[in-house]
């Protein structure tokens, strides 16, 4: 098992720090920066259906369900196309409207998941037009899709996502990009821009993993917590959701991630000087009013704990503590913010001795309701 892990404590860390390797492999043969295309087969069978889609509905549970969330974000800003996300559990159930034509995107790790699965079978009956956003190769949600796009992130064996989910945020964007620009909704110097944004996430990614030590100081200050919230606007906010997710998963601290200024309608009732509040808070288009947000908790005495961008000197006087991730375009940026996220979640679990490959209770996929 020690050589499984290729030196590293636990399959969650390798995983963690594969990332630089997963996300150039999922770009590796479909993203040309220089020569400005996007080369994705499944997307393109489907071209016309998606481009004049009402609607994309985005499916799944979990890590993935937060990928979609991201997604949803990218799709309407780039591709100007109505997005809904779906908890595939509750899709299922609802008897949904589904219309023929409409195109839905499944999203899913291991391809297995039951919810997932039967959704998508129940959407496809019905005239639905089903695309999968799978790492699995071959796994039933691959197979019972009308096409997609693999995330090729390798086997991830923690049972909390990790490298599948920054995988799945790279398909995503690419999807979008690609149908933004056969859409003709985005211009060509956008459009140029963000797939050079997107080549330099590996190199980025390989750079913020430096600051392993620092995340791990601030796990053992913190790691005495009851609560911590977690808070982010825009594309940002699926990643708070994600790090509180995390979170729960690994260190059993209880978490809630919150769209940063929803916070005003109830979490703020629980700031006292013991809550740490992780904010999610790169420079956007947002970012103004995350620091008003950030500004009410300090206030109210709660610890910040600020994922920033490199050189932001405002948010560093602000924070407690800060964590910095290489300026990126706000499209692209979850896939840097979120790792952050994914350490601090690994190194709090490590902490308080548990079991982070195998978290109690929970399964690597939920094969069964
Ligand atoms: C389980 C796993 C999660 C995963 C979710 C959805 O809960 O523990 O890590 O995000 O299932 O799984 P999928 O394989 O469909 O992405």
């Amino acid at each position: 098992a020690a050589i499984e892990k290729g030196g590293y404590d636990h399959f969650m860390l390798k995983e963690i720090f594969e990332q630089p390797q997963t996300i150039y492999d999922c770009l590796r043969g479909r993203l040309d920066a220089t020569a400005g295309t996007i080369t994705m087969s499944g997307v393109e069978k489907y071209a016309e259906q998606i481009m004049n889609a009402n609607r994309i509905v985005m499916v799944a549970c979990g890590t993935s369900w937060h990928a979609g969330l991201v997604a949803e974000y990218i799709f309407e800003e780039l591709c100007r196309i109505n997005v809904e996300v779906e908890y595939a559990s509750e899709f299922r159930y609802r008897n949904p409207v589904i219309n023929k034509g409409d195109v839905i995107i499944a999203i899913s790790q291991s391809g297995e998941t039951a919810d997932t699965l039967v959704a998508i079978e129940n959407a496809k009956a019905k005239g639905a037009i089903i695309l999968g956003v799978v790492n699995v190769v071959g796994s039933s949600i691959a197979r019972i899709s009308d096409a997609g796009a693999y995330t090729h992130a390798g086997p991830e064996i923690g049972v909390a996502s990790t490298k599948a989910f920054t995988a799945q945020l790279a398909v995503l964007t690419m999807i979008a990009l690609k149908v933004a620009h056969m859409k003709g909704s985005i211009d060509q110097q956008r459009y140029i821009h963000l797939l050079k944004e997107l080549d330099a996430i590996p190199e980025k990614v390989t750079r913020l993993l430096e600051q392993e030590e620092q995340i791990k100081k601030l796990a053992e200050k913190y790691k005495d917590a009851q609560d911590f919230l977690f808070l982010g606007r825009g594309y940002n906010f699926p990643v708070a959701l994600e790090g509180a997710l995390k979170l729960k998963e690994i260190s059993y601290i209880h978490a809630e991630g919150y769209p940063a200024a929803e916070m005003k309608h109830g979490p703020i009732a629980l700031v006292d000087e013991n809550l740490p509040v992780v904010f999610i808070a790169t420079k956007d288009s947002y970012h103004e009013k995350v620091i008003s947000n950030m500004q009410e908790i300090k206030a109210r005495k709660g610890k910040v704990i600020a994922i920033i961008t490199e050189g932001d000197e405002h948010s560093t006087a602000l924070a407690n503590d800060v964590i910095v991730v290489p300026e990126a375009d706000e499209i692209v940026a979850p896939m840097l913010s979120t790792i952050p996220t994914q350490l601090l979640a690994y190194y709090i679990g490590v902490a308080k001795d548990f079991d982070v490959d195998k978290p109690r209770n929970l399964a690597k996929s939920v094969t069964v309701e």
